[in-house]
């Protein structure tokens, strides 16, 4: 079913609460708190019934970024999987002097500004990054995420 179905190209991105609108990059602020969102297909669908497909949202200026996240930003906004790659938790925790994600199980960091890479263990892969562009104003998925989703280990 469409509501099951990982981010495709195309869809916009809304809040995981509330009215399911388009976000923009002015919602997902420089240095705002990250926004947890879910993927919409053009014709409304929210993707949320699987809740592996979460993602958390974080905006940088673009120089800020590493190659491999700016490449899949669109002008600075990113998106991560919210599925811990250790054990499947939701790596939702934000430390913002450290811009870094935290998953709140066994305390793995993960760099916001650097593709998701693994700053702290236990985790031994990245988050992975969803392709992201801009059009008429909207976020929208460009490309899939850039690595598997989900935990490595069952705890
Ligand atoms: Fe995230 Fe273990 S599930 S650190």
């Amino acid at each position: 079913a469409p509501e099951d179905m990982r981010p495709q190209v195309g869809d916009f991105l809304v809040r995981t609460k509330g009215d399911p609108k388009a976000l923009t990059p002015e919602d997902v602020g420089v240095g705002k708190k990250p926004i947890q969102a879910f993927a919409m297909s053009p014709d409304g669908v929210v993707r949320s019934s699987d809740f592996e497909n979460g993602l958390l949202l974080v905006h940088y200026e673009p120089a800020d970024l590493s190659d491999d996240a700016k490449k899949l930003s669109a002008e600075g906004v990113l998106a991560y999987s919210i599925i811990c790659t250790h054990a499947g938790c939701e790596a939702t925790n934000w430390i913002p002097e450290e811009n870094t994600i935290e998953c709140p199980c066994h305390g793995s960091h993960f760099d916001a500004k650097n593709n998701g890479a693994v700053l702290f263990g236990p985790a031994s892969r990245k988050l992975p990054q969803l392709g992201l562009e801009v059009k008429d104003g909207k976020i929208v998925v460009a490309a899939e995420f850039d690595s598997r989703i989900g935990g490595d280990e069952t705890m």
